[in-house]
């Protein structure tokens, strides 16, 4: 499904970074690792930052677009085609990992998200937004399956070790490529792993 969204030459997500990434790139050390990366607009930025940044997907269509987004933009960044359900990644050894609009069927995130927090190290962040339930009926984006969609509840069970820095749900204008068009319900996180 997702190789055949990114089969046009055109970015479906544009190629600027989500807004609150960018808002908030200062506070991220590297490596960072960017969940379901798509076509590369969020590692790009990261790495024009100065950032090591690995970005995970499972579209090789997406991941090549991302590395031909890195190349116009004298970037480097490293892509690996893999499925989130999965994915092992390295332990202790990210200083951020991000999920911008990385939306999963609750047993990937089950399954997924303990794997994250050991793969920071202490005092790393973990950076997500994503659309809430309250998106479900709305026309401006995001999967039409609650059980992907996210709330306080969920980020509050599921990042429970950490250090909340940051946790807000709001509505704002999202309008990040032709897929994400218009007011929306998200939720933004930033936690800290304890030392
Ligand atoms: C809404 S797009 C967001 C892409 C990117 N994070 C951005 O903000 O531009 C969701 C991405 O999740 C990826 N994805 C969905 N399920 C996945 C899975 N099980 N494993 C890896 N990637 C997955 C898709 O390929 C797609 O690139």
């Amino acid at each position: 499904m997702w190789n055949e969204r990114y089969a046009s030459e055109e970015y479906m997500y544009g190629t600027e970074p989500n807004t609150f990434l960018a808002e908030h790139a200062s506070m991220l050390k590297g490596p960072v690792l960017s969940l379901a990366e798509g076509e590369g607009r969020n590692a790009v930025f990261l790495a024009s930052q100065g950032l090591d940044v690995h970005g995970v997907d499972s579209s090789e269509v997406g991941l090549a677009k991302a590395q031909a987004l890195a190349q116009k933009k004298g970037v480097q960044i490293q892509t690996e085609v893999a499925d989130l359900a999965s994915f092992e990644p390295k332990e202790n050894h990210y200083g951020s990992v991000i999920s911008i609009f990385a939306h999963l069927p609750g047993t990937i995130r089950q399954r997924l998200y303990p794997l994250v927090e050991k793969s920071l190290k202490p005092g790393g962040l973990f950076l997500m937004e994503a659309y809430t339930e309250e998106q479900l009926p709305r026309k401006t984006g995001g999967p039409k399956n609650l059980d992907m969609l996210m709330s306080k509840a969920k980020i509050e069970h599921d990042f429970a070790n950490y250090e909340p820095v940051l946790l807000r749900v709001l509505e704002r204008e999202v309008h990040e490529g032709q897929l994400h068009t218009g007011l929306a319900s998200v939720i933004q996180f930033i936690g800290r792993k304890k030392a």
